[in-house]
């Protein structure tokens, strides 16, 4: 049993099992660097309020430096029985500077040095989430000026609906990693912000200065209420709420590439190095690393959930419940991080061959809706375009059809309104495409600008 950092209030110690229930450092360990950190500045915050001299002030930076390079054994933390991370350190203060080390805890609690530490941690996990997402959405620009010309069945409802261009498709997901990348940076924002100065609710009895220990630190604010820093949280929820949609975008994506790359629709071709086999089945070729990315959203979704569920009533300010977010937080962050990587080495590895999906394209009634906006652009209402039109695909389902078999004669004899132009519409999806130059929309030429514009927003991220 350690030493706690309370003490004289106790006549009796804790029970074992309590002590083990309610201990964190065998995870809250990876806040160690973020705790040294905090500590050097508030040390140096110590001394400007006159509590350590310079002198003191100099050890107990230099003992938490050395502290930093002996944790990065992993071995450093072998058979510690510390509550958490915050007295483990203290504890390794007190071997290394004796009686001074009594001293560090001036002023300060435990409640908002969690904070601190937890936003130091976070603040860099948002820069490598968002460093790992713009990496995937370079790859999916690569991905998509591979094949620039490709025509793939746009689906809805999970039938082909409208021929789009491989590119627009892939700018699609772009725009959704572009929207992560923008939630991430609001999550770093409400992150990076001190909480250091707010005591255990009340606010600090020494008169730091906190705009300076802010500055010291690198953050961009101060937190305004000392009560709020012991109760809040939120700024852990934005940043899993972010990752959510993060992972249920790359769950969305994944499940796309799944059903693309199945021998149902034959067009897509996954990488070796992302996929496995079966033990039994030899000719088995599955896509395992999407799967398990879709997979793992239910428990990056589940720690959001179950932290937001931890936080719902909990009276102000500080209660211990709150020492159940970090398993959360650190699982969801690896998570994400490590499917936002994953999914990146498979765009970097994946083919397509576009002759599959074109033929998909011709097979099927994607030129429909060209067809009835060609009629109403020579001047039938829409709703008899639209009627006209489905008749005609009708007709080409009984007869066997497809929309390119049709001849000029055929389709004048069906209905006076289909001039020879029809011909080409029907039997290439590419005019329809090229009617739909709206900004956001599929024509090549909007796409190939789409293109050059997403890859010059992608460097201004
Ligand atoms: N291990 C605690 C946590 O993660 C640190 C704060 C403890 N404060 C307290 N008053 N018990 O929440």
């Amino acid at each position: 049993m350690q030493d706690k950092l309370y003490g004289g209030r106790f006549e009796a110690g804790q029970d074992q099992f309590f002590e083990k229930f309610s201990e964190s450092l065998h995870f809250d360990k990876r806040l160690i660097q973020a705790d040294l950190i905090g500590s050097q500045a508030f040390a140096r915050a110590l001394e400007s309020v006159g509590i350590l001299n310079s002198e003191e002030r100099a050890g107990i930076v230099a003992a938490f430096e050395q502290i930093k390079l002996e944790s990065q054994d992993p071995a450093y933390f072998d058979g510690a029985t510390d509550e958490d991370v915050h007295s483990f350190v203290i504890r390794k203060l007190k071997e290394k500077t004796g009686a001074l080390a009594d001293k560090i805890h001036t002023g300060r609690s435990r409640n908002e040095q969690v904070s601190l530490d937890t936003r130091l941690w976070l603040r860099s996990t948002i820069e490598a989430t968002i460093d790992a997402t713009k990496a995937l959405m370079a790859s999916i620009l690569d991905l998509a000026n591979k094949y620039p010309h490709a025509a793939i069945p746009g689906y809805t409802h999970m039938r082909r609906a409208q021929a789009v261009l491989w590119p627009h498709y892939l700018l699609a997901y772009f725009e959704m990693f572009a929207r992560d990348v923008e939630r991430l940076q609001q999550a770093h924002a409400r992150t990076n912000v001190l909480p250091l100065g707010s005591g255990a609710l009340a606010g600090s009895a020494f008169p730091f200065d906190r705009h300076a220990i802010a500055k010291d630190l690198g953050f961009a604010a101060i937190t305004l209420n000392s009560m709020d820093v012991s109760a809040d949280r939120d700024f852990v929820l934005d940043y899993m709420h972010a990752a959510n949609l993060v992972m249920l975008h790359l769950s969305r994506l994944s499940e796309d590439w799944i059903l693309y790359s199945s021998e149902e629709f034959r067009w897509m071709e996954l990488s070796d190095g992302v996929t496995s086999g079966s033990s039994l089945m030899p000719q088995k070729k599955n896509p395992d690393s999407l799967e398990l990315i879709r997979g793992k959203c239910g428990r990056v979704f589940g720690a959001y959930s179950a932290l937001f569920v931890t936080m719902k009533g909990l009276p102000l300010t500080y209660n211990r419940d709150m020492q159940e977010d970090k398993e959360q937080l650190f699982d969801a962050a690896e998570q994400t991080i490590a499917c936002l990587n994953m999914t990146t080495i498979v765009a970097r590895n994946v083919s397509i061959k576009p002759e599959i999906p074109e033929q998909a394209c011709a097979e099927s009634w994607v030129v429909a809706t060209d067809i009835a906006e060609a009629l109403s652009r020579a001047g039938l209402p829409f709703h008899q375009s639209h009627k006209l039109a489905g008749r005609l695909v009708l007709h080409g389902i009984k007869s066997g059809k497809h929309p390119g078999d049709f001849t000029a004669a055929e389709l004048k004899e069906f209905d006076s309104g289909f001039t020879q132009d029809f011909v080409e519409i029907l039997r290439d999806p590419r005019h329809g495409m090229n009617t739909r130059a709206v900004p956001g929309g599929t024509a090549p030429q909007t796409v190939a600008a789409a293109l050059i514009e997403a890859q010059s927003r992608l460097e201004k991220l």
